[in-house]
């Protein structure tokens, strides 16, 4: 059977329907990977700098209103420590993540960890993912040497946004649609994602969400399957959700389909992904994404980092977790980039189209 990557959104809700050969699916995302964005895996060392959140989306065990863990900030002298090891073993991208906080100690402390970042660590690309700030904090931040910004759609249908998280005035669909369009439009390389699996979401939903990356021309892509916490309002409906085998087909297939539609753009083997399956990296790799991040967390903060139930807390150290990444990846030919920060090509190549219009 030939595959057509000429995608219409008939054909997408059908492959994630399960309508079409999966095998014939992951094959044709790994053959646009390969001729596109080559075999490489690229790392991405992840720092969980806060757990606090001022936001309390229904699906989230960071939720303001979850008071059974405490909350923590990691200081700047630890986070740099973290940095300086991931640097020495190759490591030349850094994701800072956090919950969202607006106030002037977070971004001043975010700000000073980025400073230390330009002056000593060479040829770094730093990856911020903290929510909607404001553009002033966003330019502050970029100013200061951050590149890359990840901010998750969730889901890209309003109406499922709005059952998943509170009407309060703080969780409004637009503004986190007019959040990520802000930017994209002031240079940033820029991710989104969405969930996969809620309790009534449709193949429509995520078919809708697929066309939504595209249209906007993301960069990079974090999608991975929702999975439940015990403290949060949505465990009442976990009696609705999809088997977790099914939710880890879905998010195979989200994957290789969002290879199809963007070639280039930087895809991630999720952590959620990996909870869901021992085996999630090398699937997700297999089905087209080209991203791992691995966590460089100082250890005592890792328990109190849960977005969900069940987040695998590996007691590696660095040096065994790339040793591990390294031959699991080559067991599916497949080889880790390190000393490498990985730019998306997606972004490359747009600018030089920008580059070329404002030329002619
Ligand atoms: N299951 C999976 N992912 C989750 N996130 C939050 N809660 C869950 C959950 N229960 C994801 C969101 C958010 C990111 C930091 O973590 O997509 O953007
Ligand atoms: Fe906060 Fe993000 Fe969790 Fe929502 S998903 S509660 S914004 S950490």
């Amino acid at each position: 059977m030939k595959f057509s990557r000429n995608l219409s959104r008939e054909s997408i809700i059908r492959f994630l329907e399960g309508g079409g050969p999966d095998s014939e699916l992951f094959k044709a995302a790994r053959e646009v990977l390969l001729e596109s964005a080559g075999s490489s895996v690229f790392l991405r060392g992840i720092i969980e700098l806060s757990n606090d959140c001022r936001k309390n989306c229904f699906y989230c065990g960071l939720r303001r209103d979850n008071k059974t863990f405490s909350r923590y900030t990691i200081p700047f002298n630890e986070v740099i420590n973290a940095f300086d090891s991931g640097y020495a073993k190759g490591l030349r991208s850094f994701l800072l993540q956090s919950g969202e906080l607006l106030g002037a100690l977070h971004i001043d402390h975010v700000e000073k960890i980025l400073h230390w970042v330009s002056r000593n660590l060479e040829g770094v690309r730093m990856v911020l993912s903290m929510g909607e700030l404001p553009m002033e904090s966003l330019e502050r931040l970029r100013e200061a040497g951050a590149h890359r910004y990840l901010l998750r759609i969730e889901t890209s249908s309003r109406e499922l946004y709005e059952r998943f998280h509170p009407d309060d005035g703080l969780h409004e669909y637009d503004d986190r649609l007019r959040s990520l369009q802000m930017i994209r439009a002031s240079g940033w390389q820029t991710g989104t994602g969405v969930l996969i699996g809620l309790p009534g979401q449709t193949a429509e939903n995520l078919a809708d969400d697929l066309l939504f990356m595209k249209e906007l021309d993301i960069d990079m892509c974090g999608m991975g399957p929702y999975l439940e916490h015990e403290q949060t309002p949505l465990w009442n409906r976990r009696s609705e959700l999809r088997h977790w085998e099914e939710r880890e087909l879905l998010t195979l297939r989200m994957i290789s389909l969002l290879r199809i539609l963007l070639p280039t753009a930087n895809i991630a083997a999720t952590t959620a992904l990996q909870t869901l399956d021992p085996e999630g990296l090398e699937k997700g790799l297999m089905a087209g994404a080209n991203v791992v991040m691995p966590n460089l967390t100082p250890m005592k903060y890792r328990k109190d980092y849960n977005l969900y139930q069940g987040k695998v807390h590996v007691e590696d150290t660095l040096d065994e977790v790339l040793k591990i990444l390294e031959n699991r990846c080559s067991a599916i030919g497949r080889d880790v980039e390190l000393g490498n920060p990985g730019d998306p090509l997606h972004f490359s190549n747009r600018i030089k189209e920008q580059v070329g219009d404002w030329t002619e």
